[in-house]
């Protein structure tokens, strides 16, 4: 799949990675990466609202192909499937881990076993780490060190190396494509935000999952983050392309200056990142208790992603902190909280957040719930009132469906997030009789 085909501005035709598709993301640069989007909880200390990917990289020169990091062994299938996709194993030439930490080296010993002709390429302080990881029984591995400035050529094309230390571990360094501008970073400018859509410019608004990644992994190493970002800062820069999340095509340099900010000084932790070319928010936050819930939010997002000029965002609140969500709130235009009911209510998680918002003000912006249920269904309209309460307005009323969401049911939801788009750009449209809202306010348990 070509990069192209995921049309790169707002209020594009929205295309999501699925399928084992590779893609790519620059000439001759394809992410061979994995998506995790069922982990909640990562390295014990960050919390997942929608999961996270494992970003690997396959580089094509005219003397092979090279390929930076791998993903979690869990997700090695993925991966492989999307290399033989892009190359074959005896092209490989090289293997550049730019960080150890399993989530990156997971795949790596099938990788060695497949393609044992690859040199592989780690950083002067990994050694001691490759060799606990891979523990070699007779104590023979292959490597070569590289350092900052060193580089390796694939004949028409160079990577070049940036030493970082501490970012996130001892070990980590970057890597630079220099004739298409693409900075490997590792986890450098990474996040834990798992969208299928891939690119920065595509996927649902992460910036607060950017700021949250920096915050738990960058934060305590911030002097090795300046020394970095004098390495990094001068380069030119096409795109940036991680470890986690999404790849960041569209104004990549943004995000370096935001690590500088955040390494400069903690009050940039109160400053909102860069939002002078967001498009119209609507974020949905959503938990589930037998997955039914999650499939309705699933739709409720296509239908409202129909609708051109919005961004829209995803988020499980069983994956989430409510400080970051707070925030994002503020910036919000559009809100929507699908919730089961459990013994009359909504859950617990909705109304920890519906309450730490009286700070902010919500007056004006767009309300909106939906959720299954097996009883009652109390959920839906108890959210709503308190949207009102909150001084929202609720122009499309509340979807409920009972238990597991038909087809039908799901294009209902469809519809139900188009019409809050449309509510959002007043544009709506003719009404349909084959995808009208349901309500099923009038059925008894
Ligand atoms: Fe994504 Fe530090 O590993």
């Amino acid at each position: 799949m070509s990069s192209s085909c995921l049309a790169p501005k707002h209020g594009r035709a929205l295309m999501s990675v699925r399928d084992g598709d590779a893609v790519e993301i620059a000439p001759g640069v394809h992410w061979i990466g994995a998506f995790d989007p069922g982990l909640r909880n990562f390295d014990m200390i960050l919390r997942t609202a929608n999961g996270t990917t494992y970003n690997a990289y396959a580089v094509r020169g005219t003397d092979g192909v090279a390929i930076i990091d791998t993903v979690k062994a869990e997700l090695a299938d993925d991966f492989f499937a999307r290399l033989e996709q892009v190359a074959t194993l005896d092209e490989i030439r090289v293997i550049v881990l730019n960080h150890l930490e399993p989530d990156h080296t997971g795949a790596l010993p099938e990788l060695l076993r497949r393609a044992p002709q690859a040199r592989l390429i780690i950083s002067k302080r990994a050694p001691a780490m490759l060799k606990a990881l891979l523990k070699p029984t007779d104590n023979q591995l292959d490597y070569e060190l590289v350092d900052t400035g060193d580089e390796i050529s694939l004949g028409d094309r160079r990577l070049r190396f940036l030493n970082t230390p501490y970012l996130h571990w001892p070990d980590t360094q970057c890597t630079y494509l220099a004739e298409q501008q693409v900075l490997f970073s590792g986890d450098v400018f990474g996040c834990h935000y798992c969208d299928p859509r891939l690119f920065n410019d595509c996927v649902g608004d992460f910036r607060f999952s950017f700021d949250y990644y920096y915050a738990h992994i960058m934060r305590p190493f911030k002097s090795h983050v300046r020394d970095a970002l004098k390495l990094i800062e001068p380069l030119p820069l096409r795109l940036i392309a991680p470890a986690h999340g999404p790849v960041l095509r569209e104004r990549p340099r943004r995000y370096v200056t935001r690590y500088r900010e955040l390494s400069s000084s903690n009050e940039a932790f109160d400053q909102p990142f860069d939002a002078s070319d967001q498009p119209a928010s609507l974020i949905i936050f959503y938990l589930s208790a037998y997955g039914s819930t999650t499939r309705m939010a699933e739709a409720v997002q296509a239908g409202a992603e129909s609708v051109p000029g919005l961004r829209v965002s995803l988020y499980d609140l069983e994956g989430g902190e409510i400080a970051p969500f707070v925030d994002l709130i503020e910036e919000a235009d559009a809100l929507a909280f699908g919730s089961p009911t459990v013994n009359g209510d909504a859950v617990k998680p909705i109304w920890d957040l519906l309450s730490s918002l009286a700070g902010i003000s919500l007056r004006g912006k767009i309300g909106a719930a939906f959720g299954s249920y097996g009883w009652s269904g109390e959920a839906v309209p108890m959210i709503e009132d308190r949207l009102r309460g909150l001084k929202m307005r609720v122009p499309v009323p509340g979807l409920r469906l009972k238990l597991t969401p038909t087809t039908a049911e799901l294009d209902s939801c469809r519809v139900f997030g188009r019409q809050i788009a449309e509510a959002m750009t007043n544009t709506p449209s003719k009404p349909e009789t084959a995808e009208r809202v349901i309500d099923f306010a009038e059925l008894s348990p």
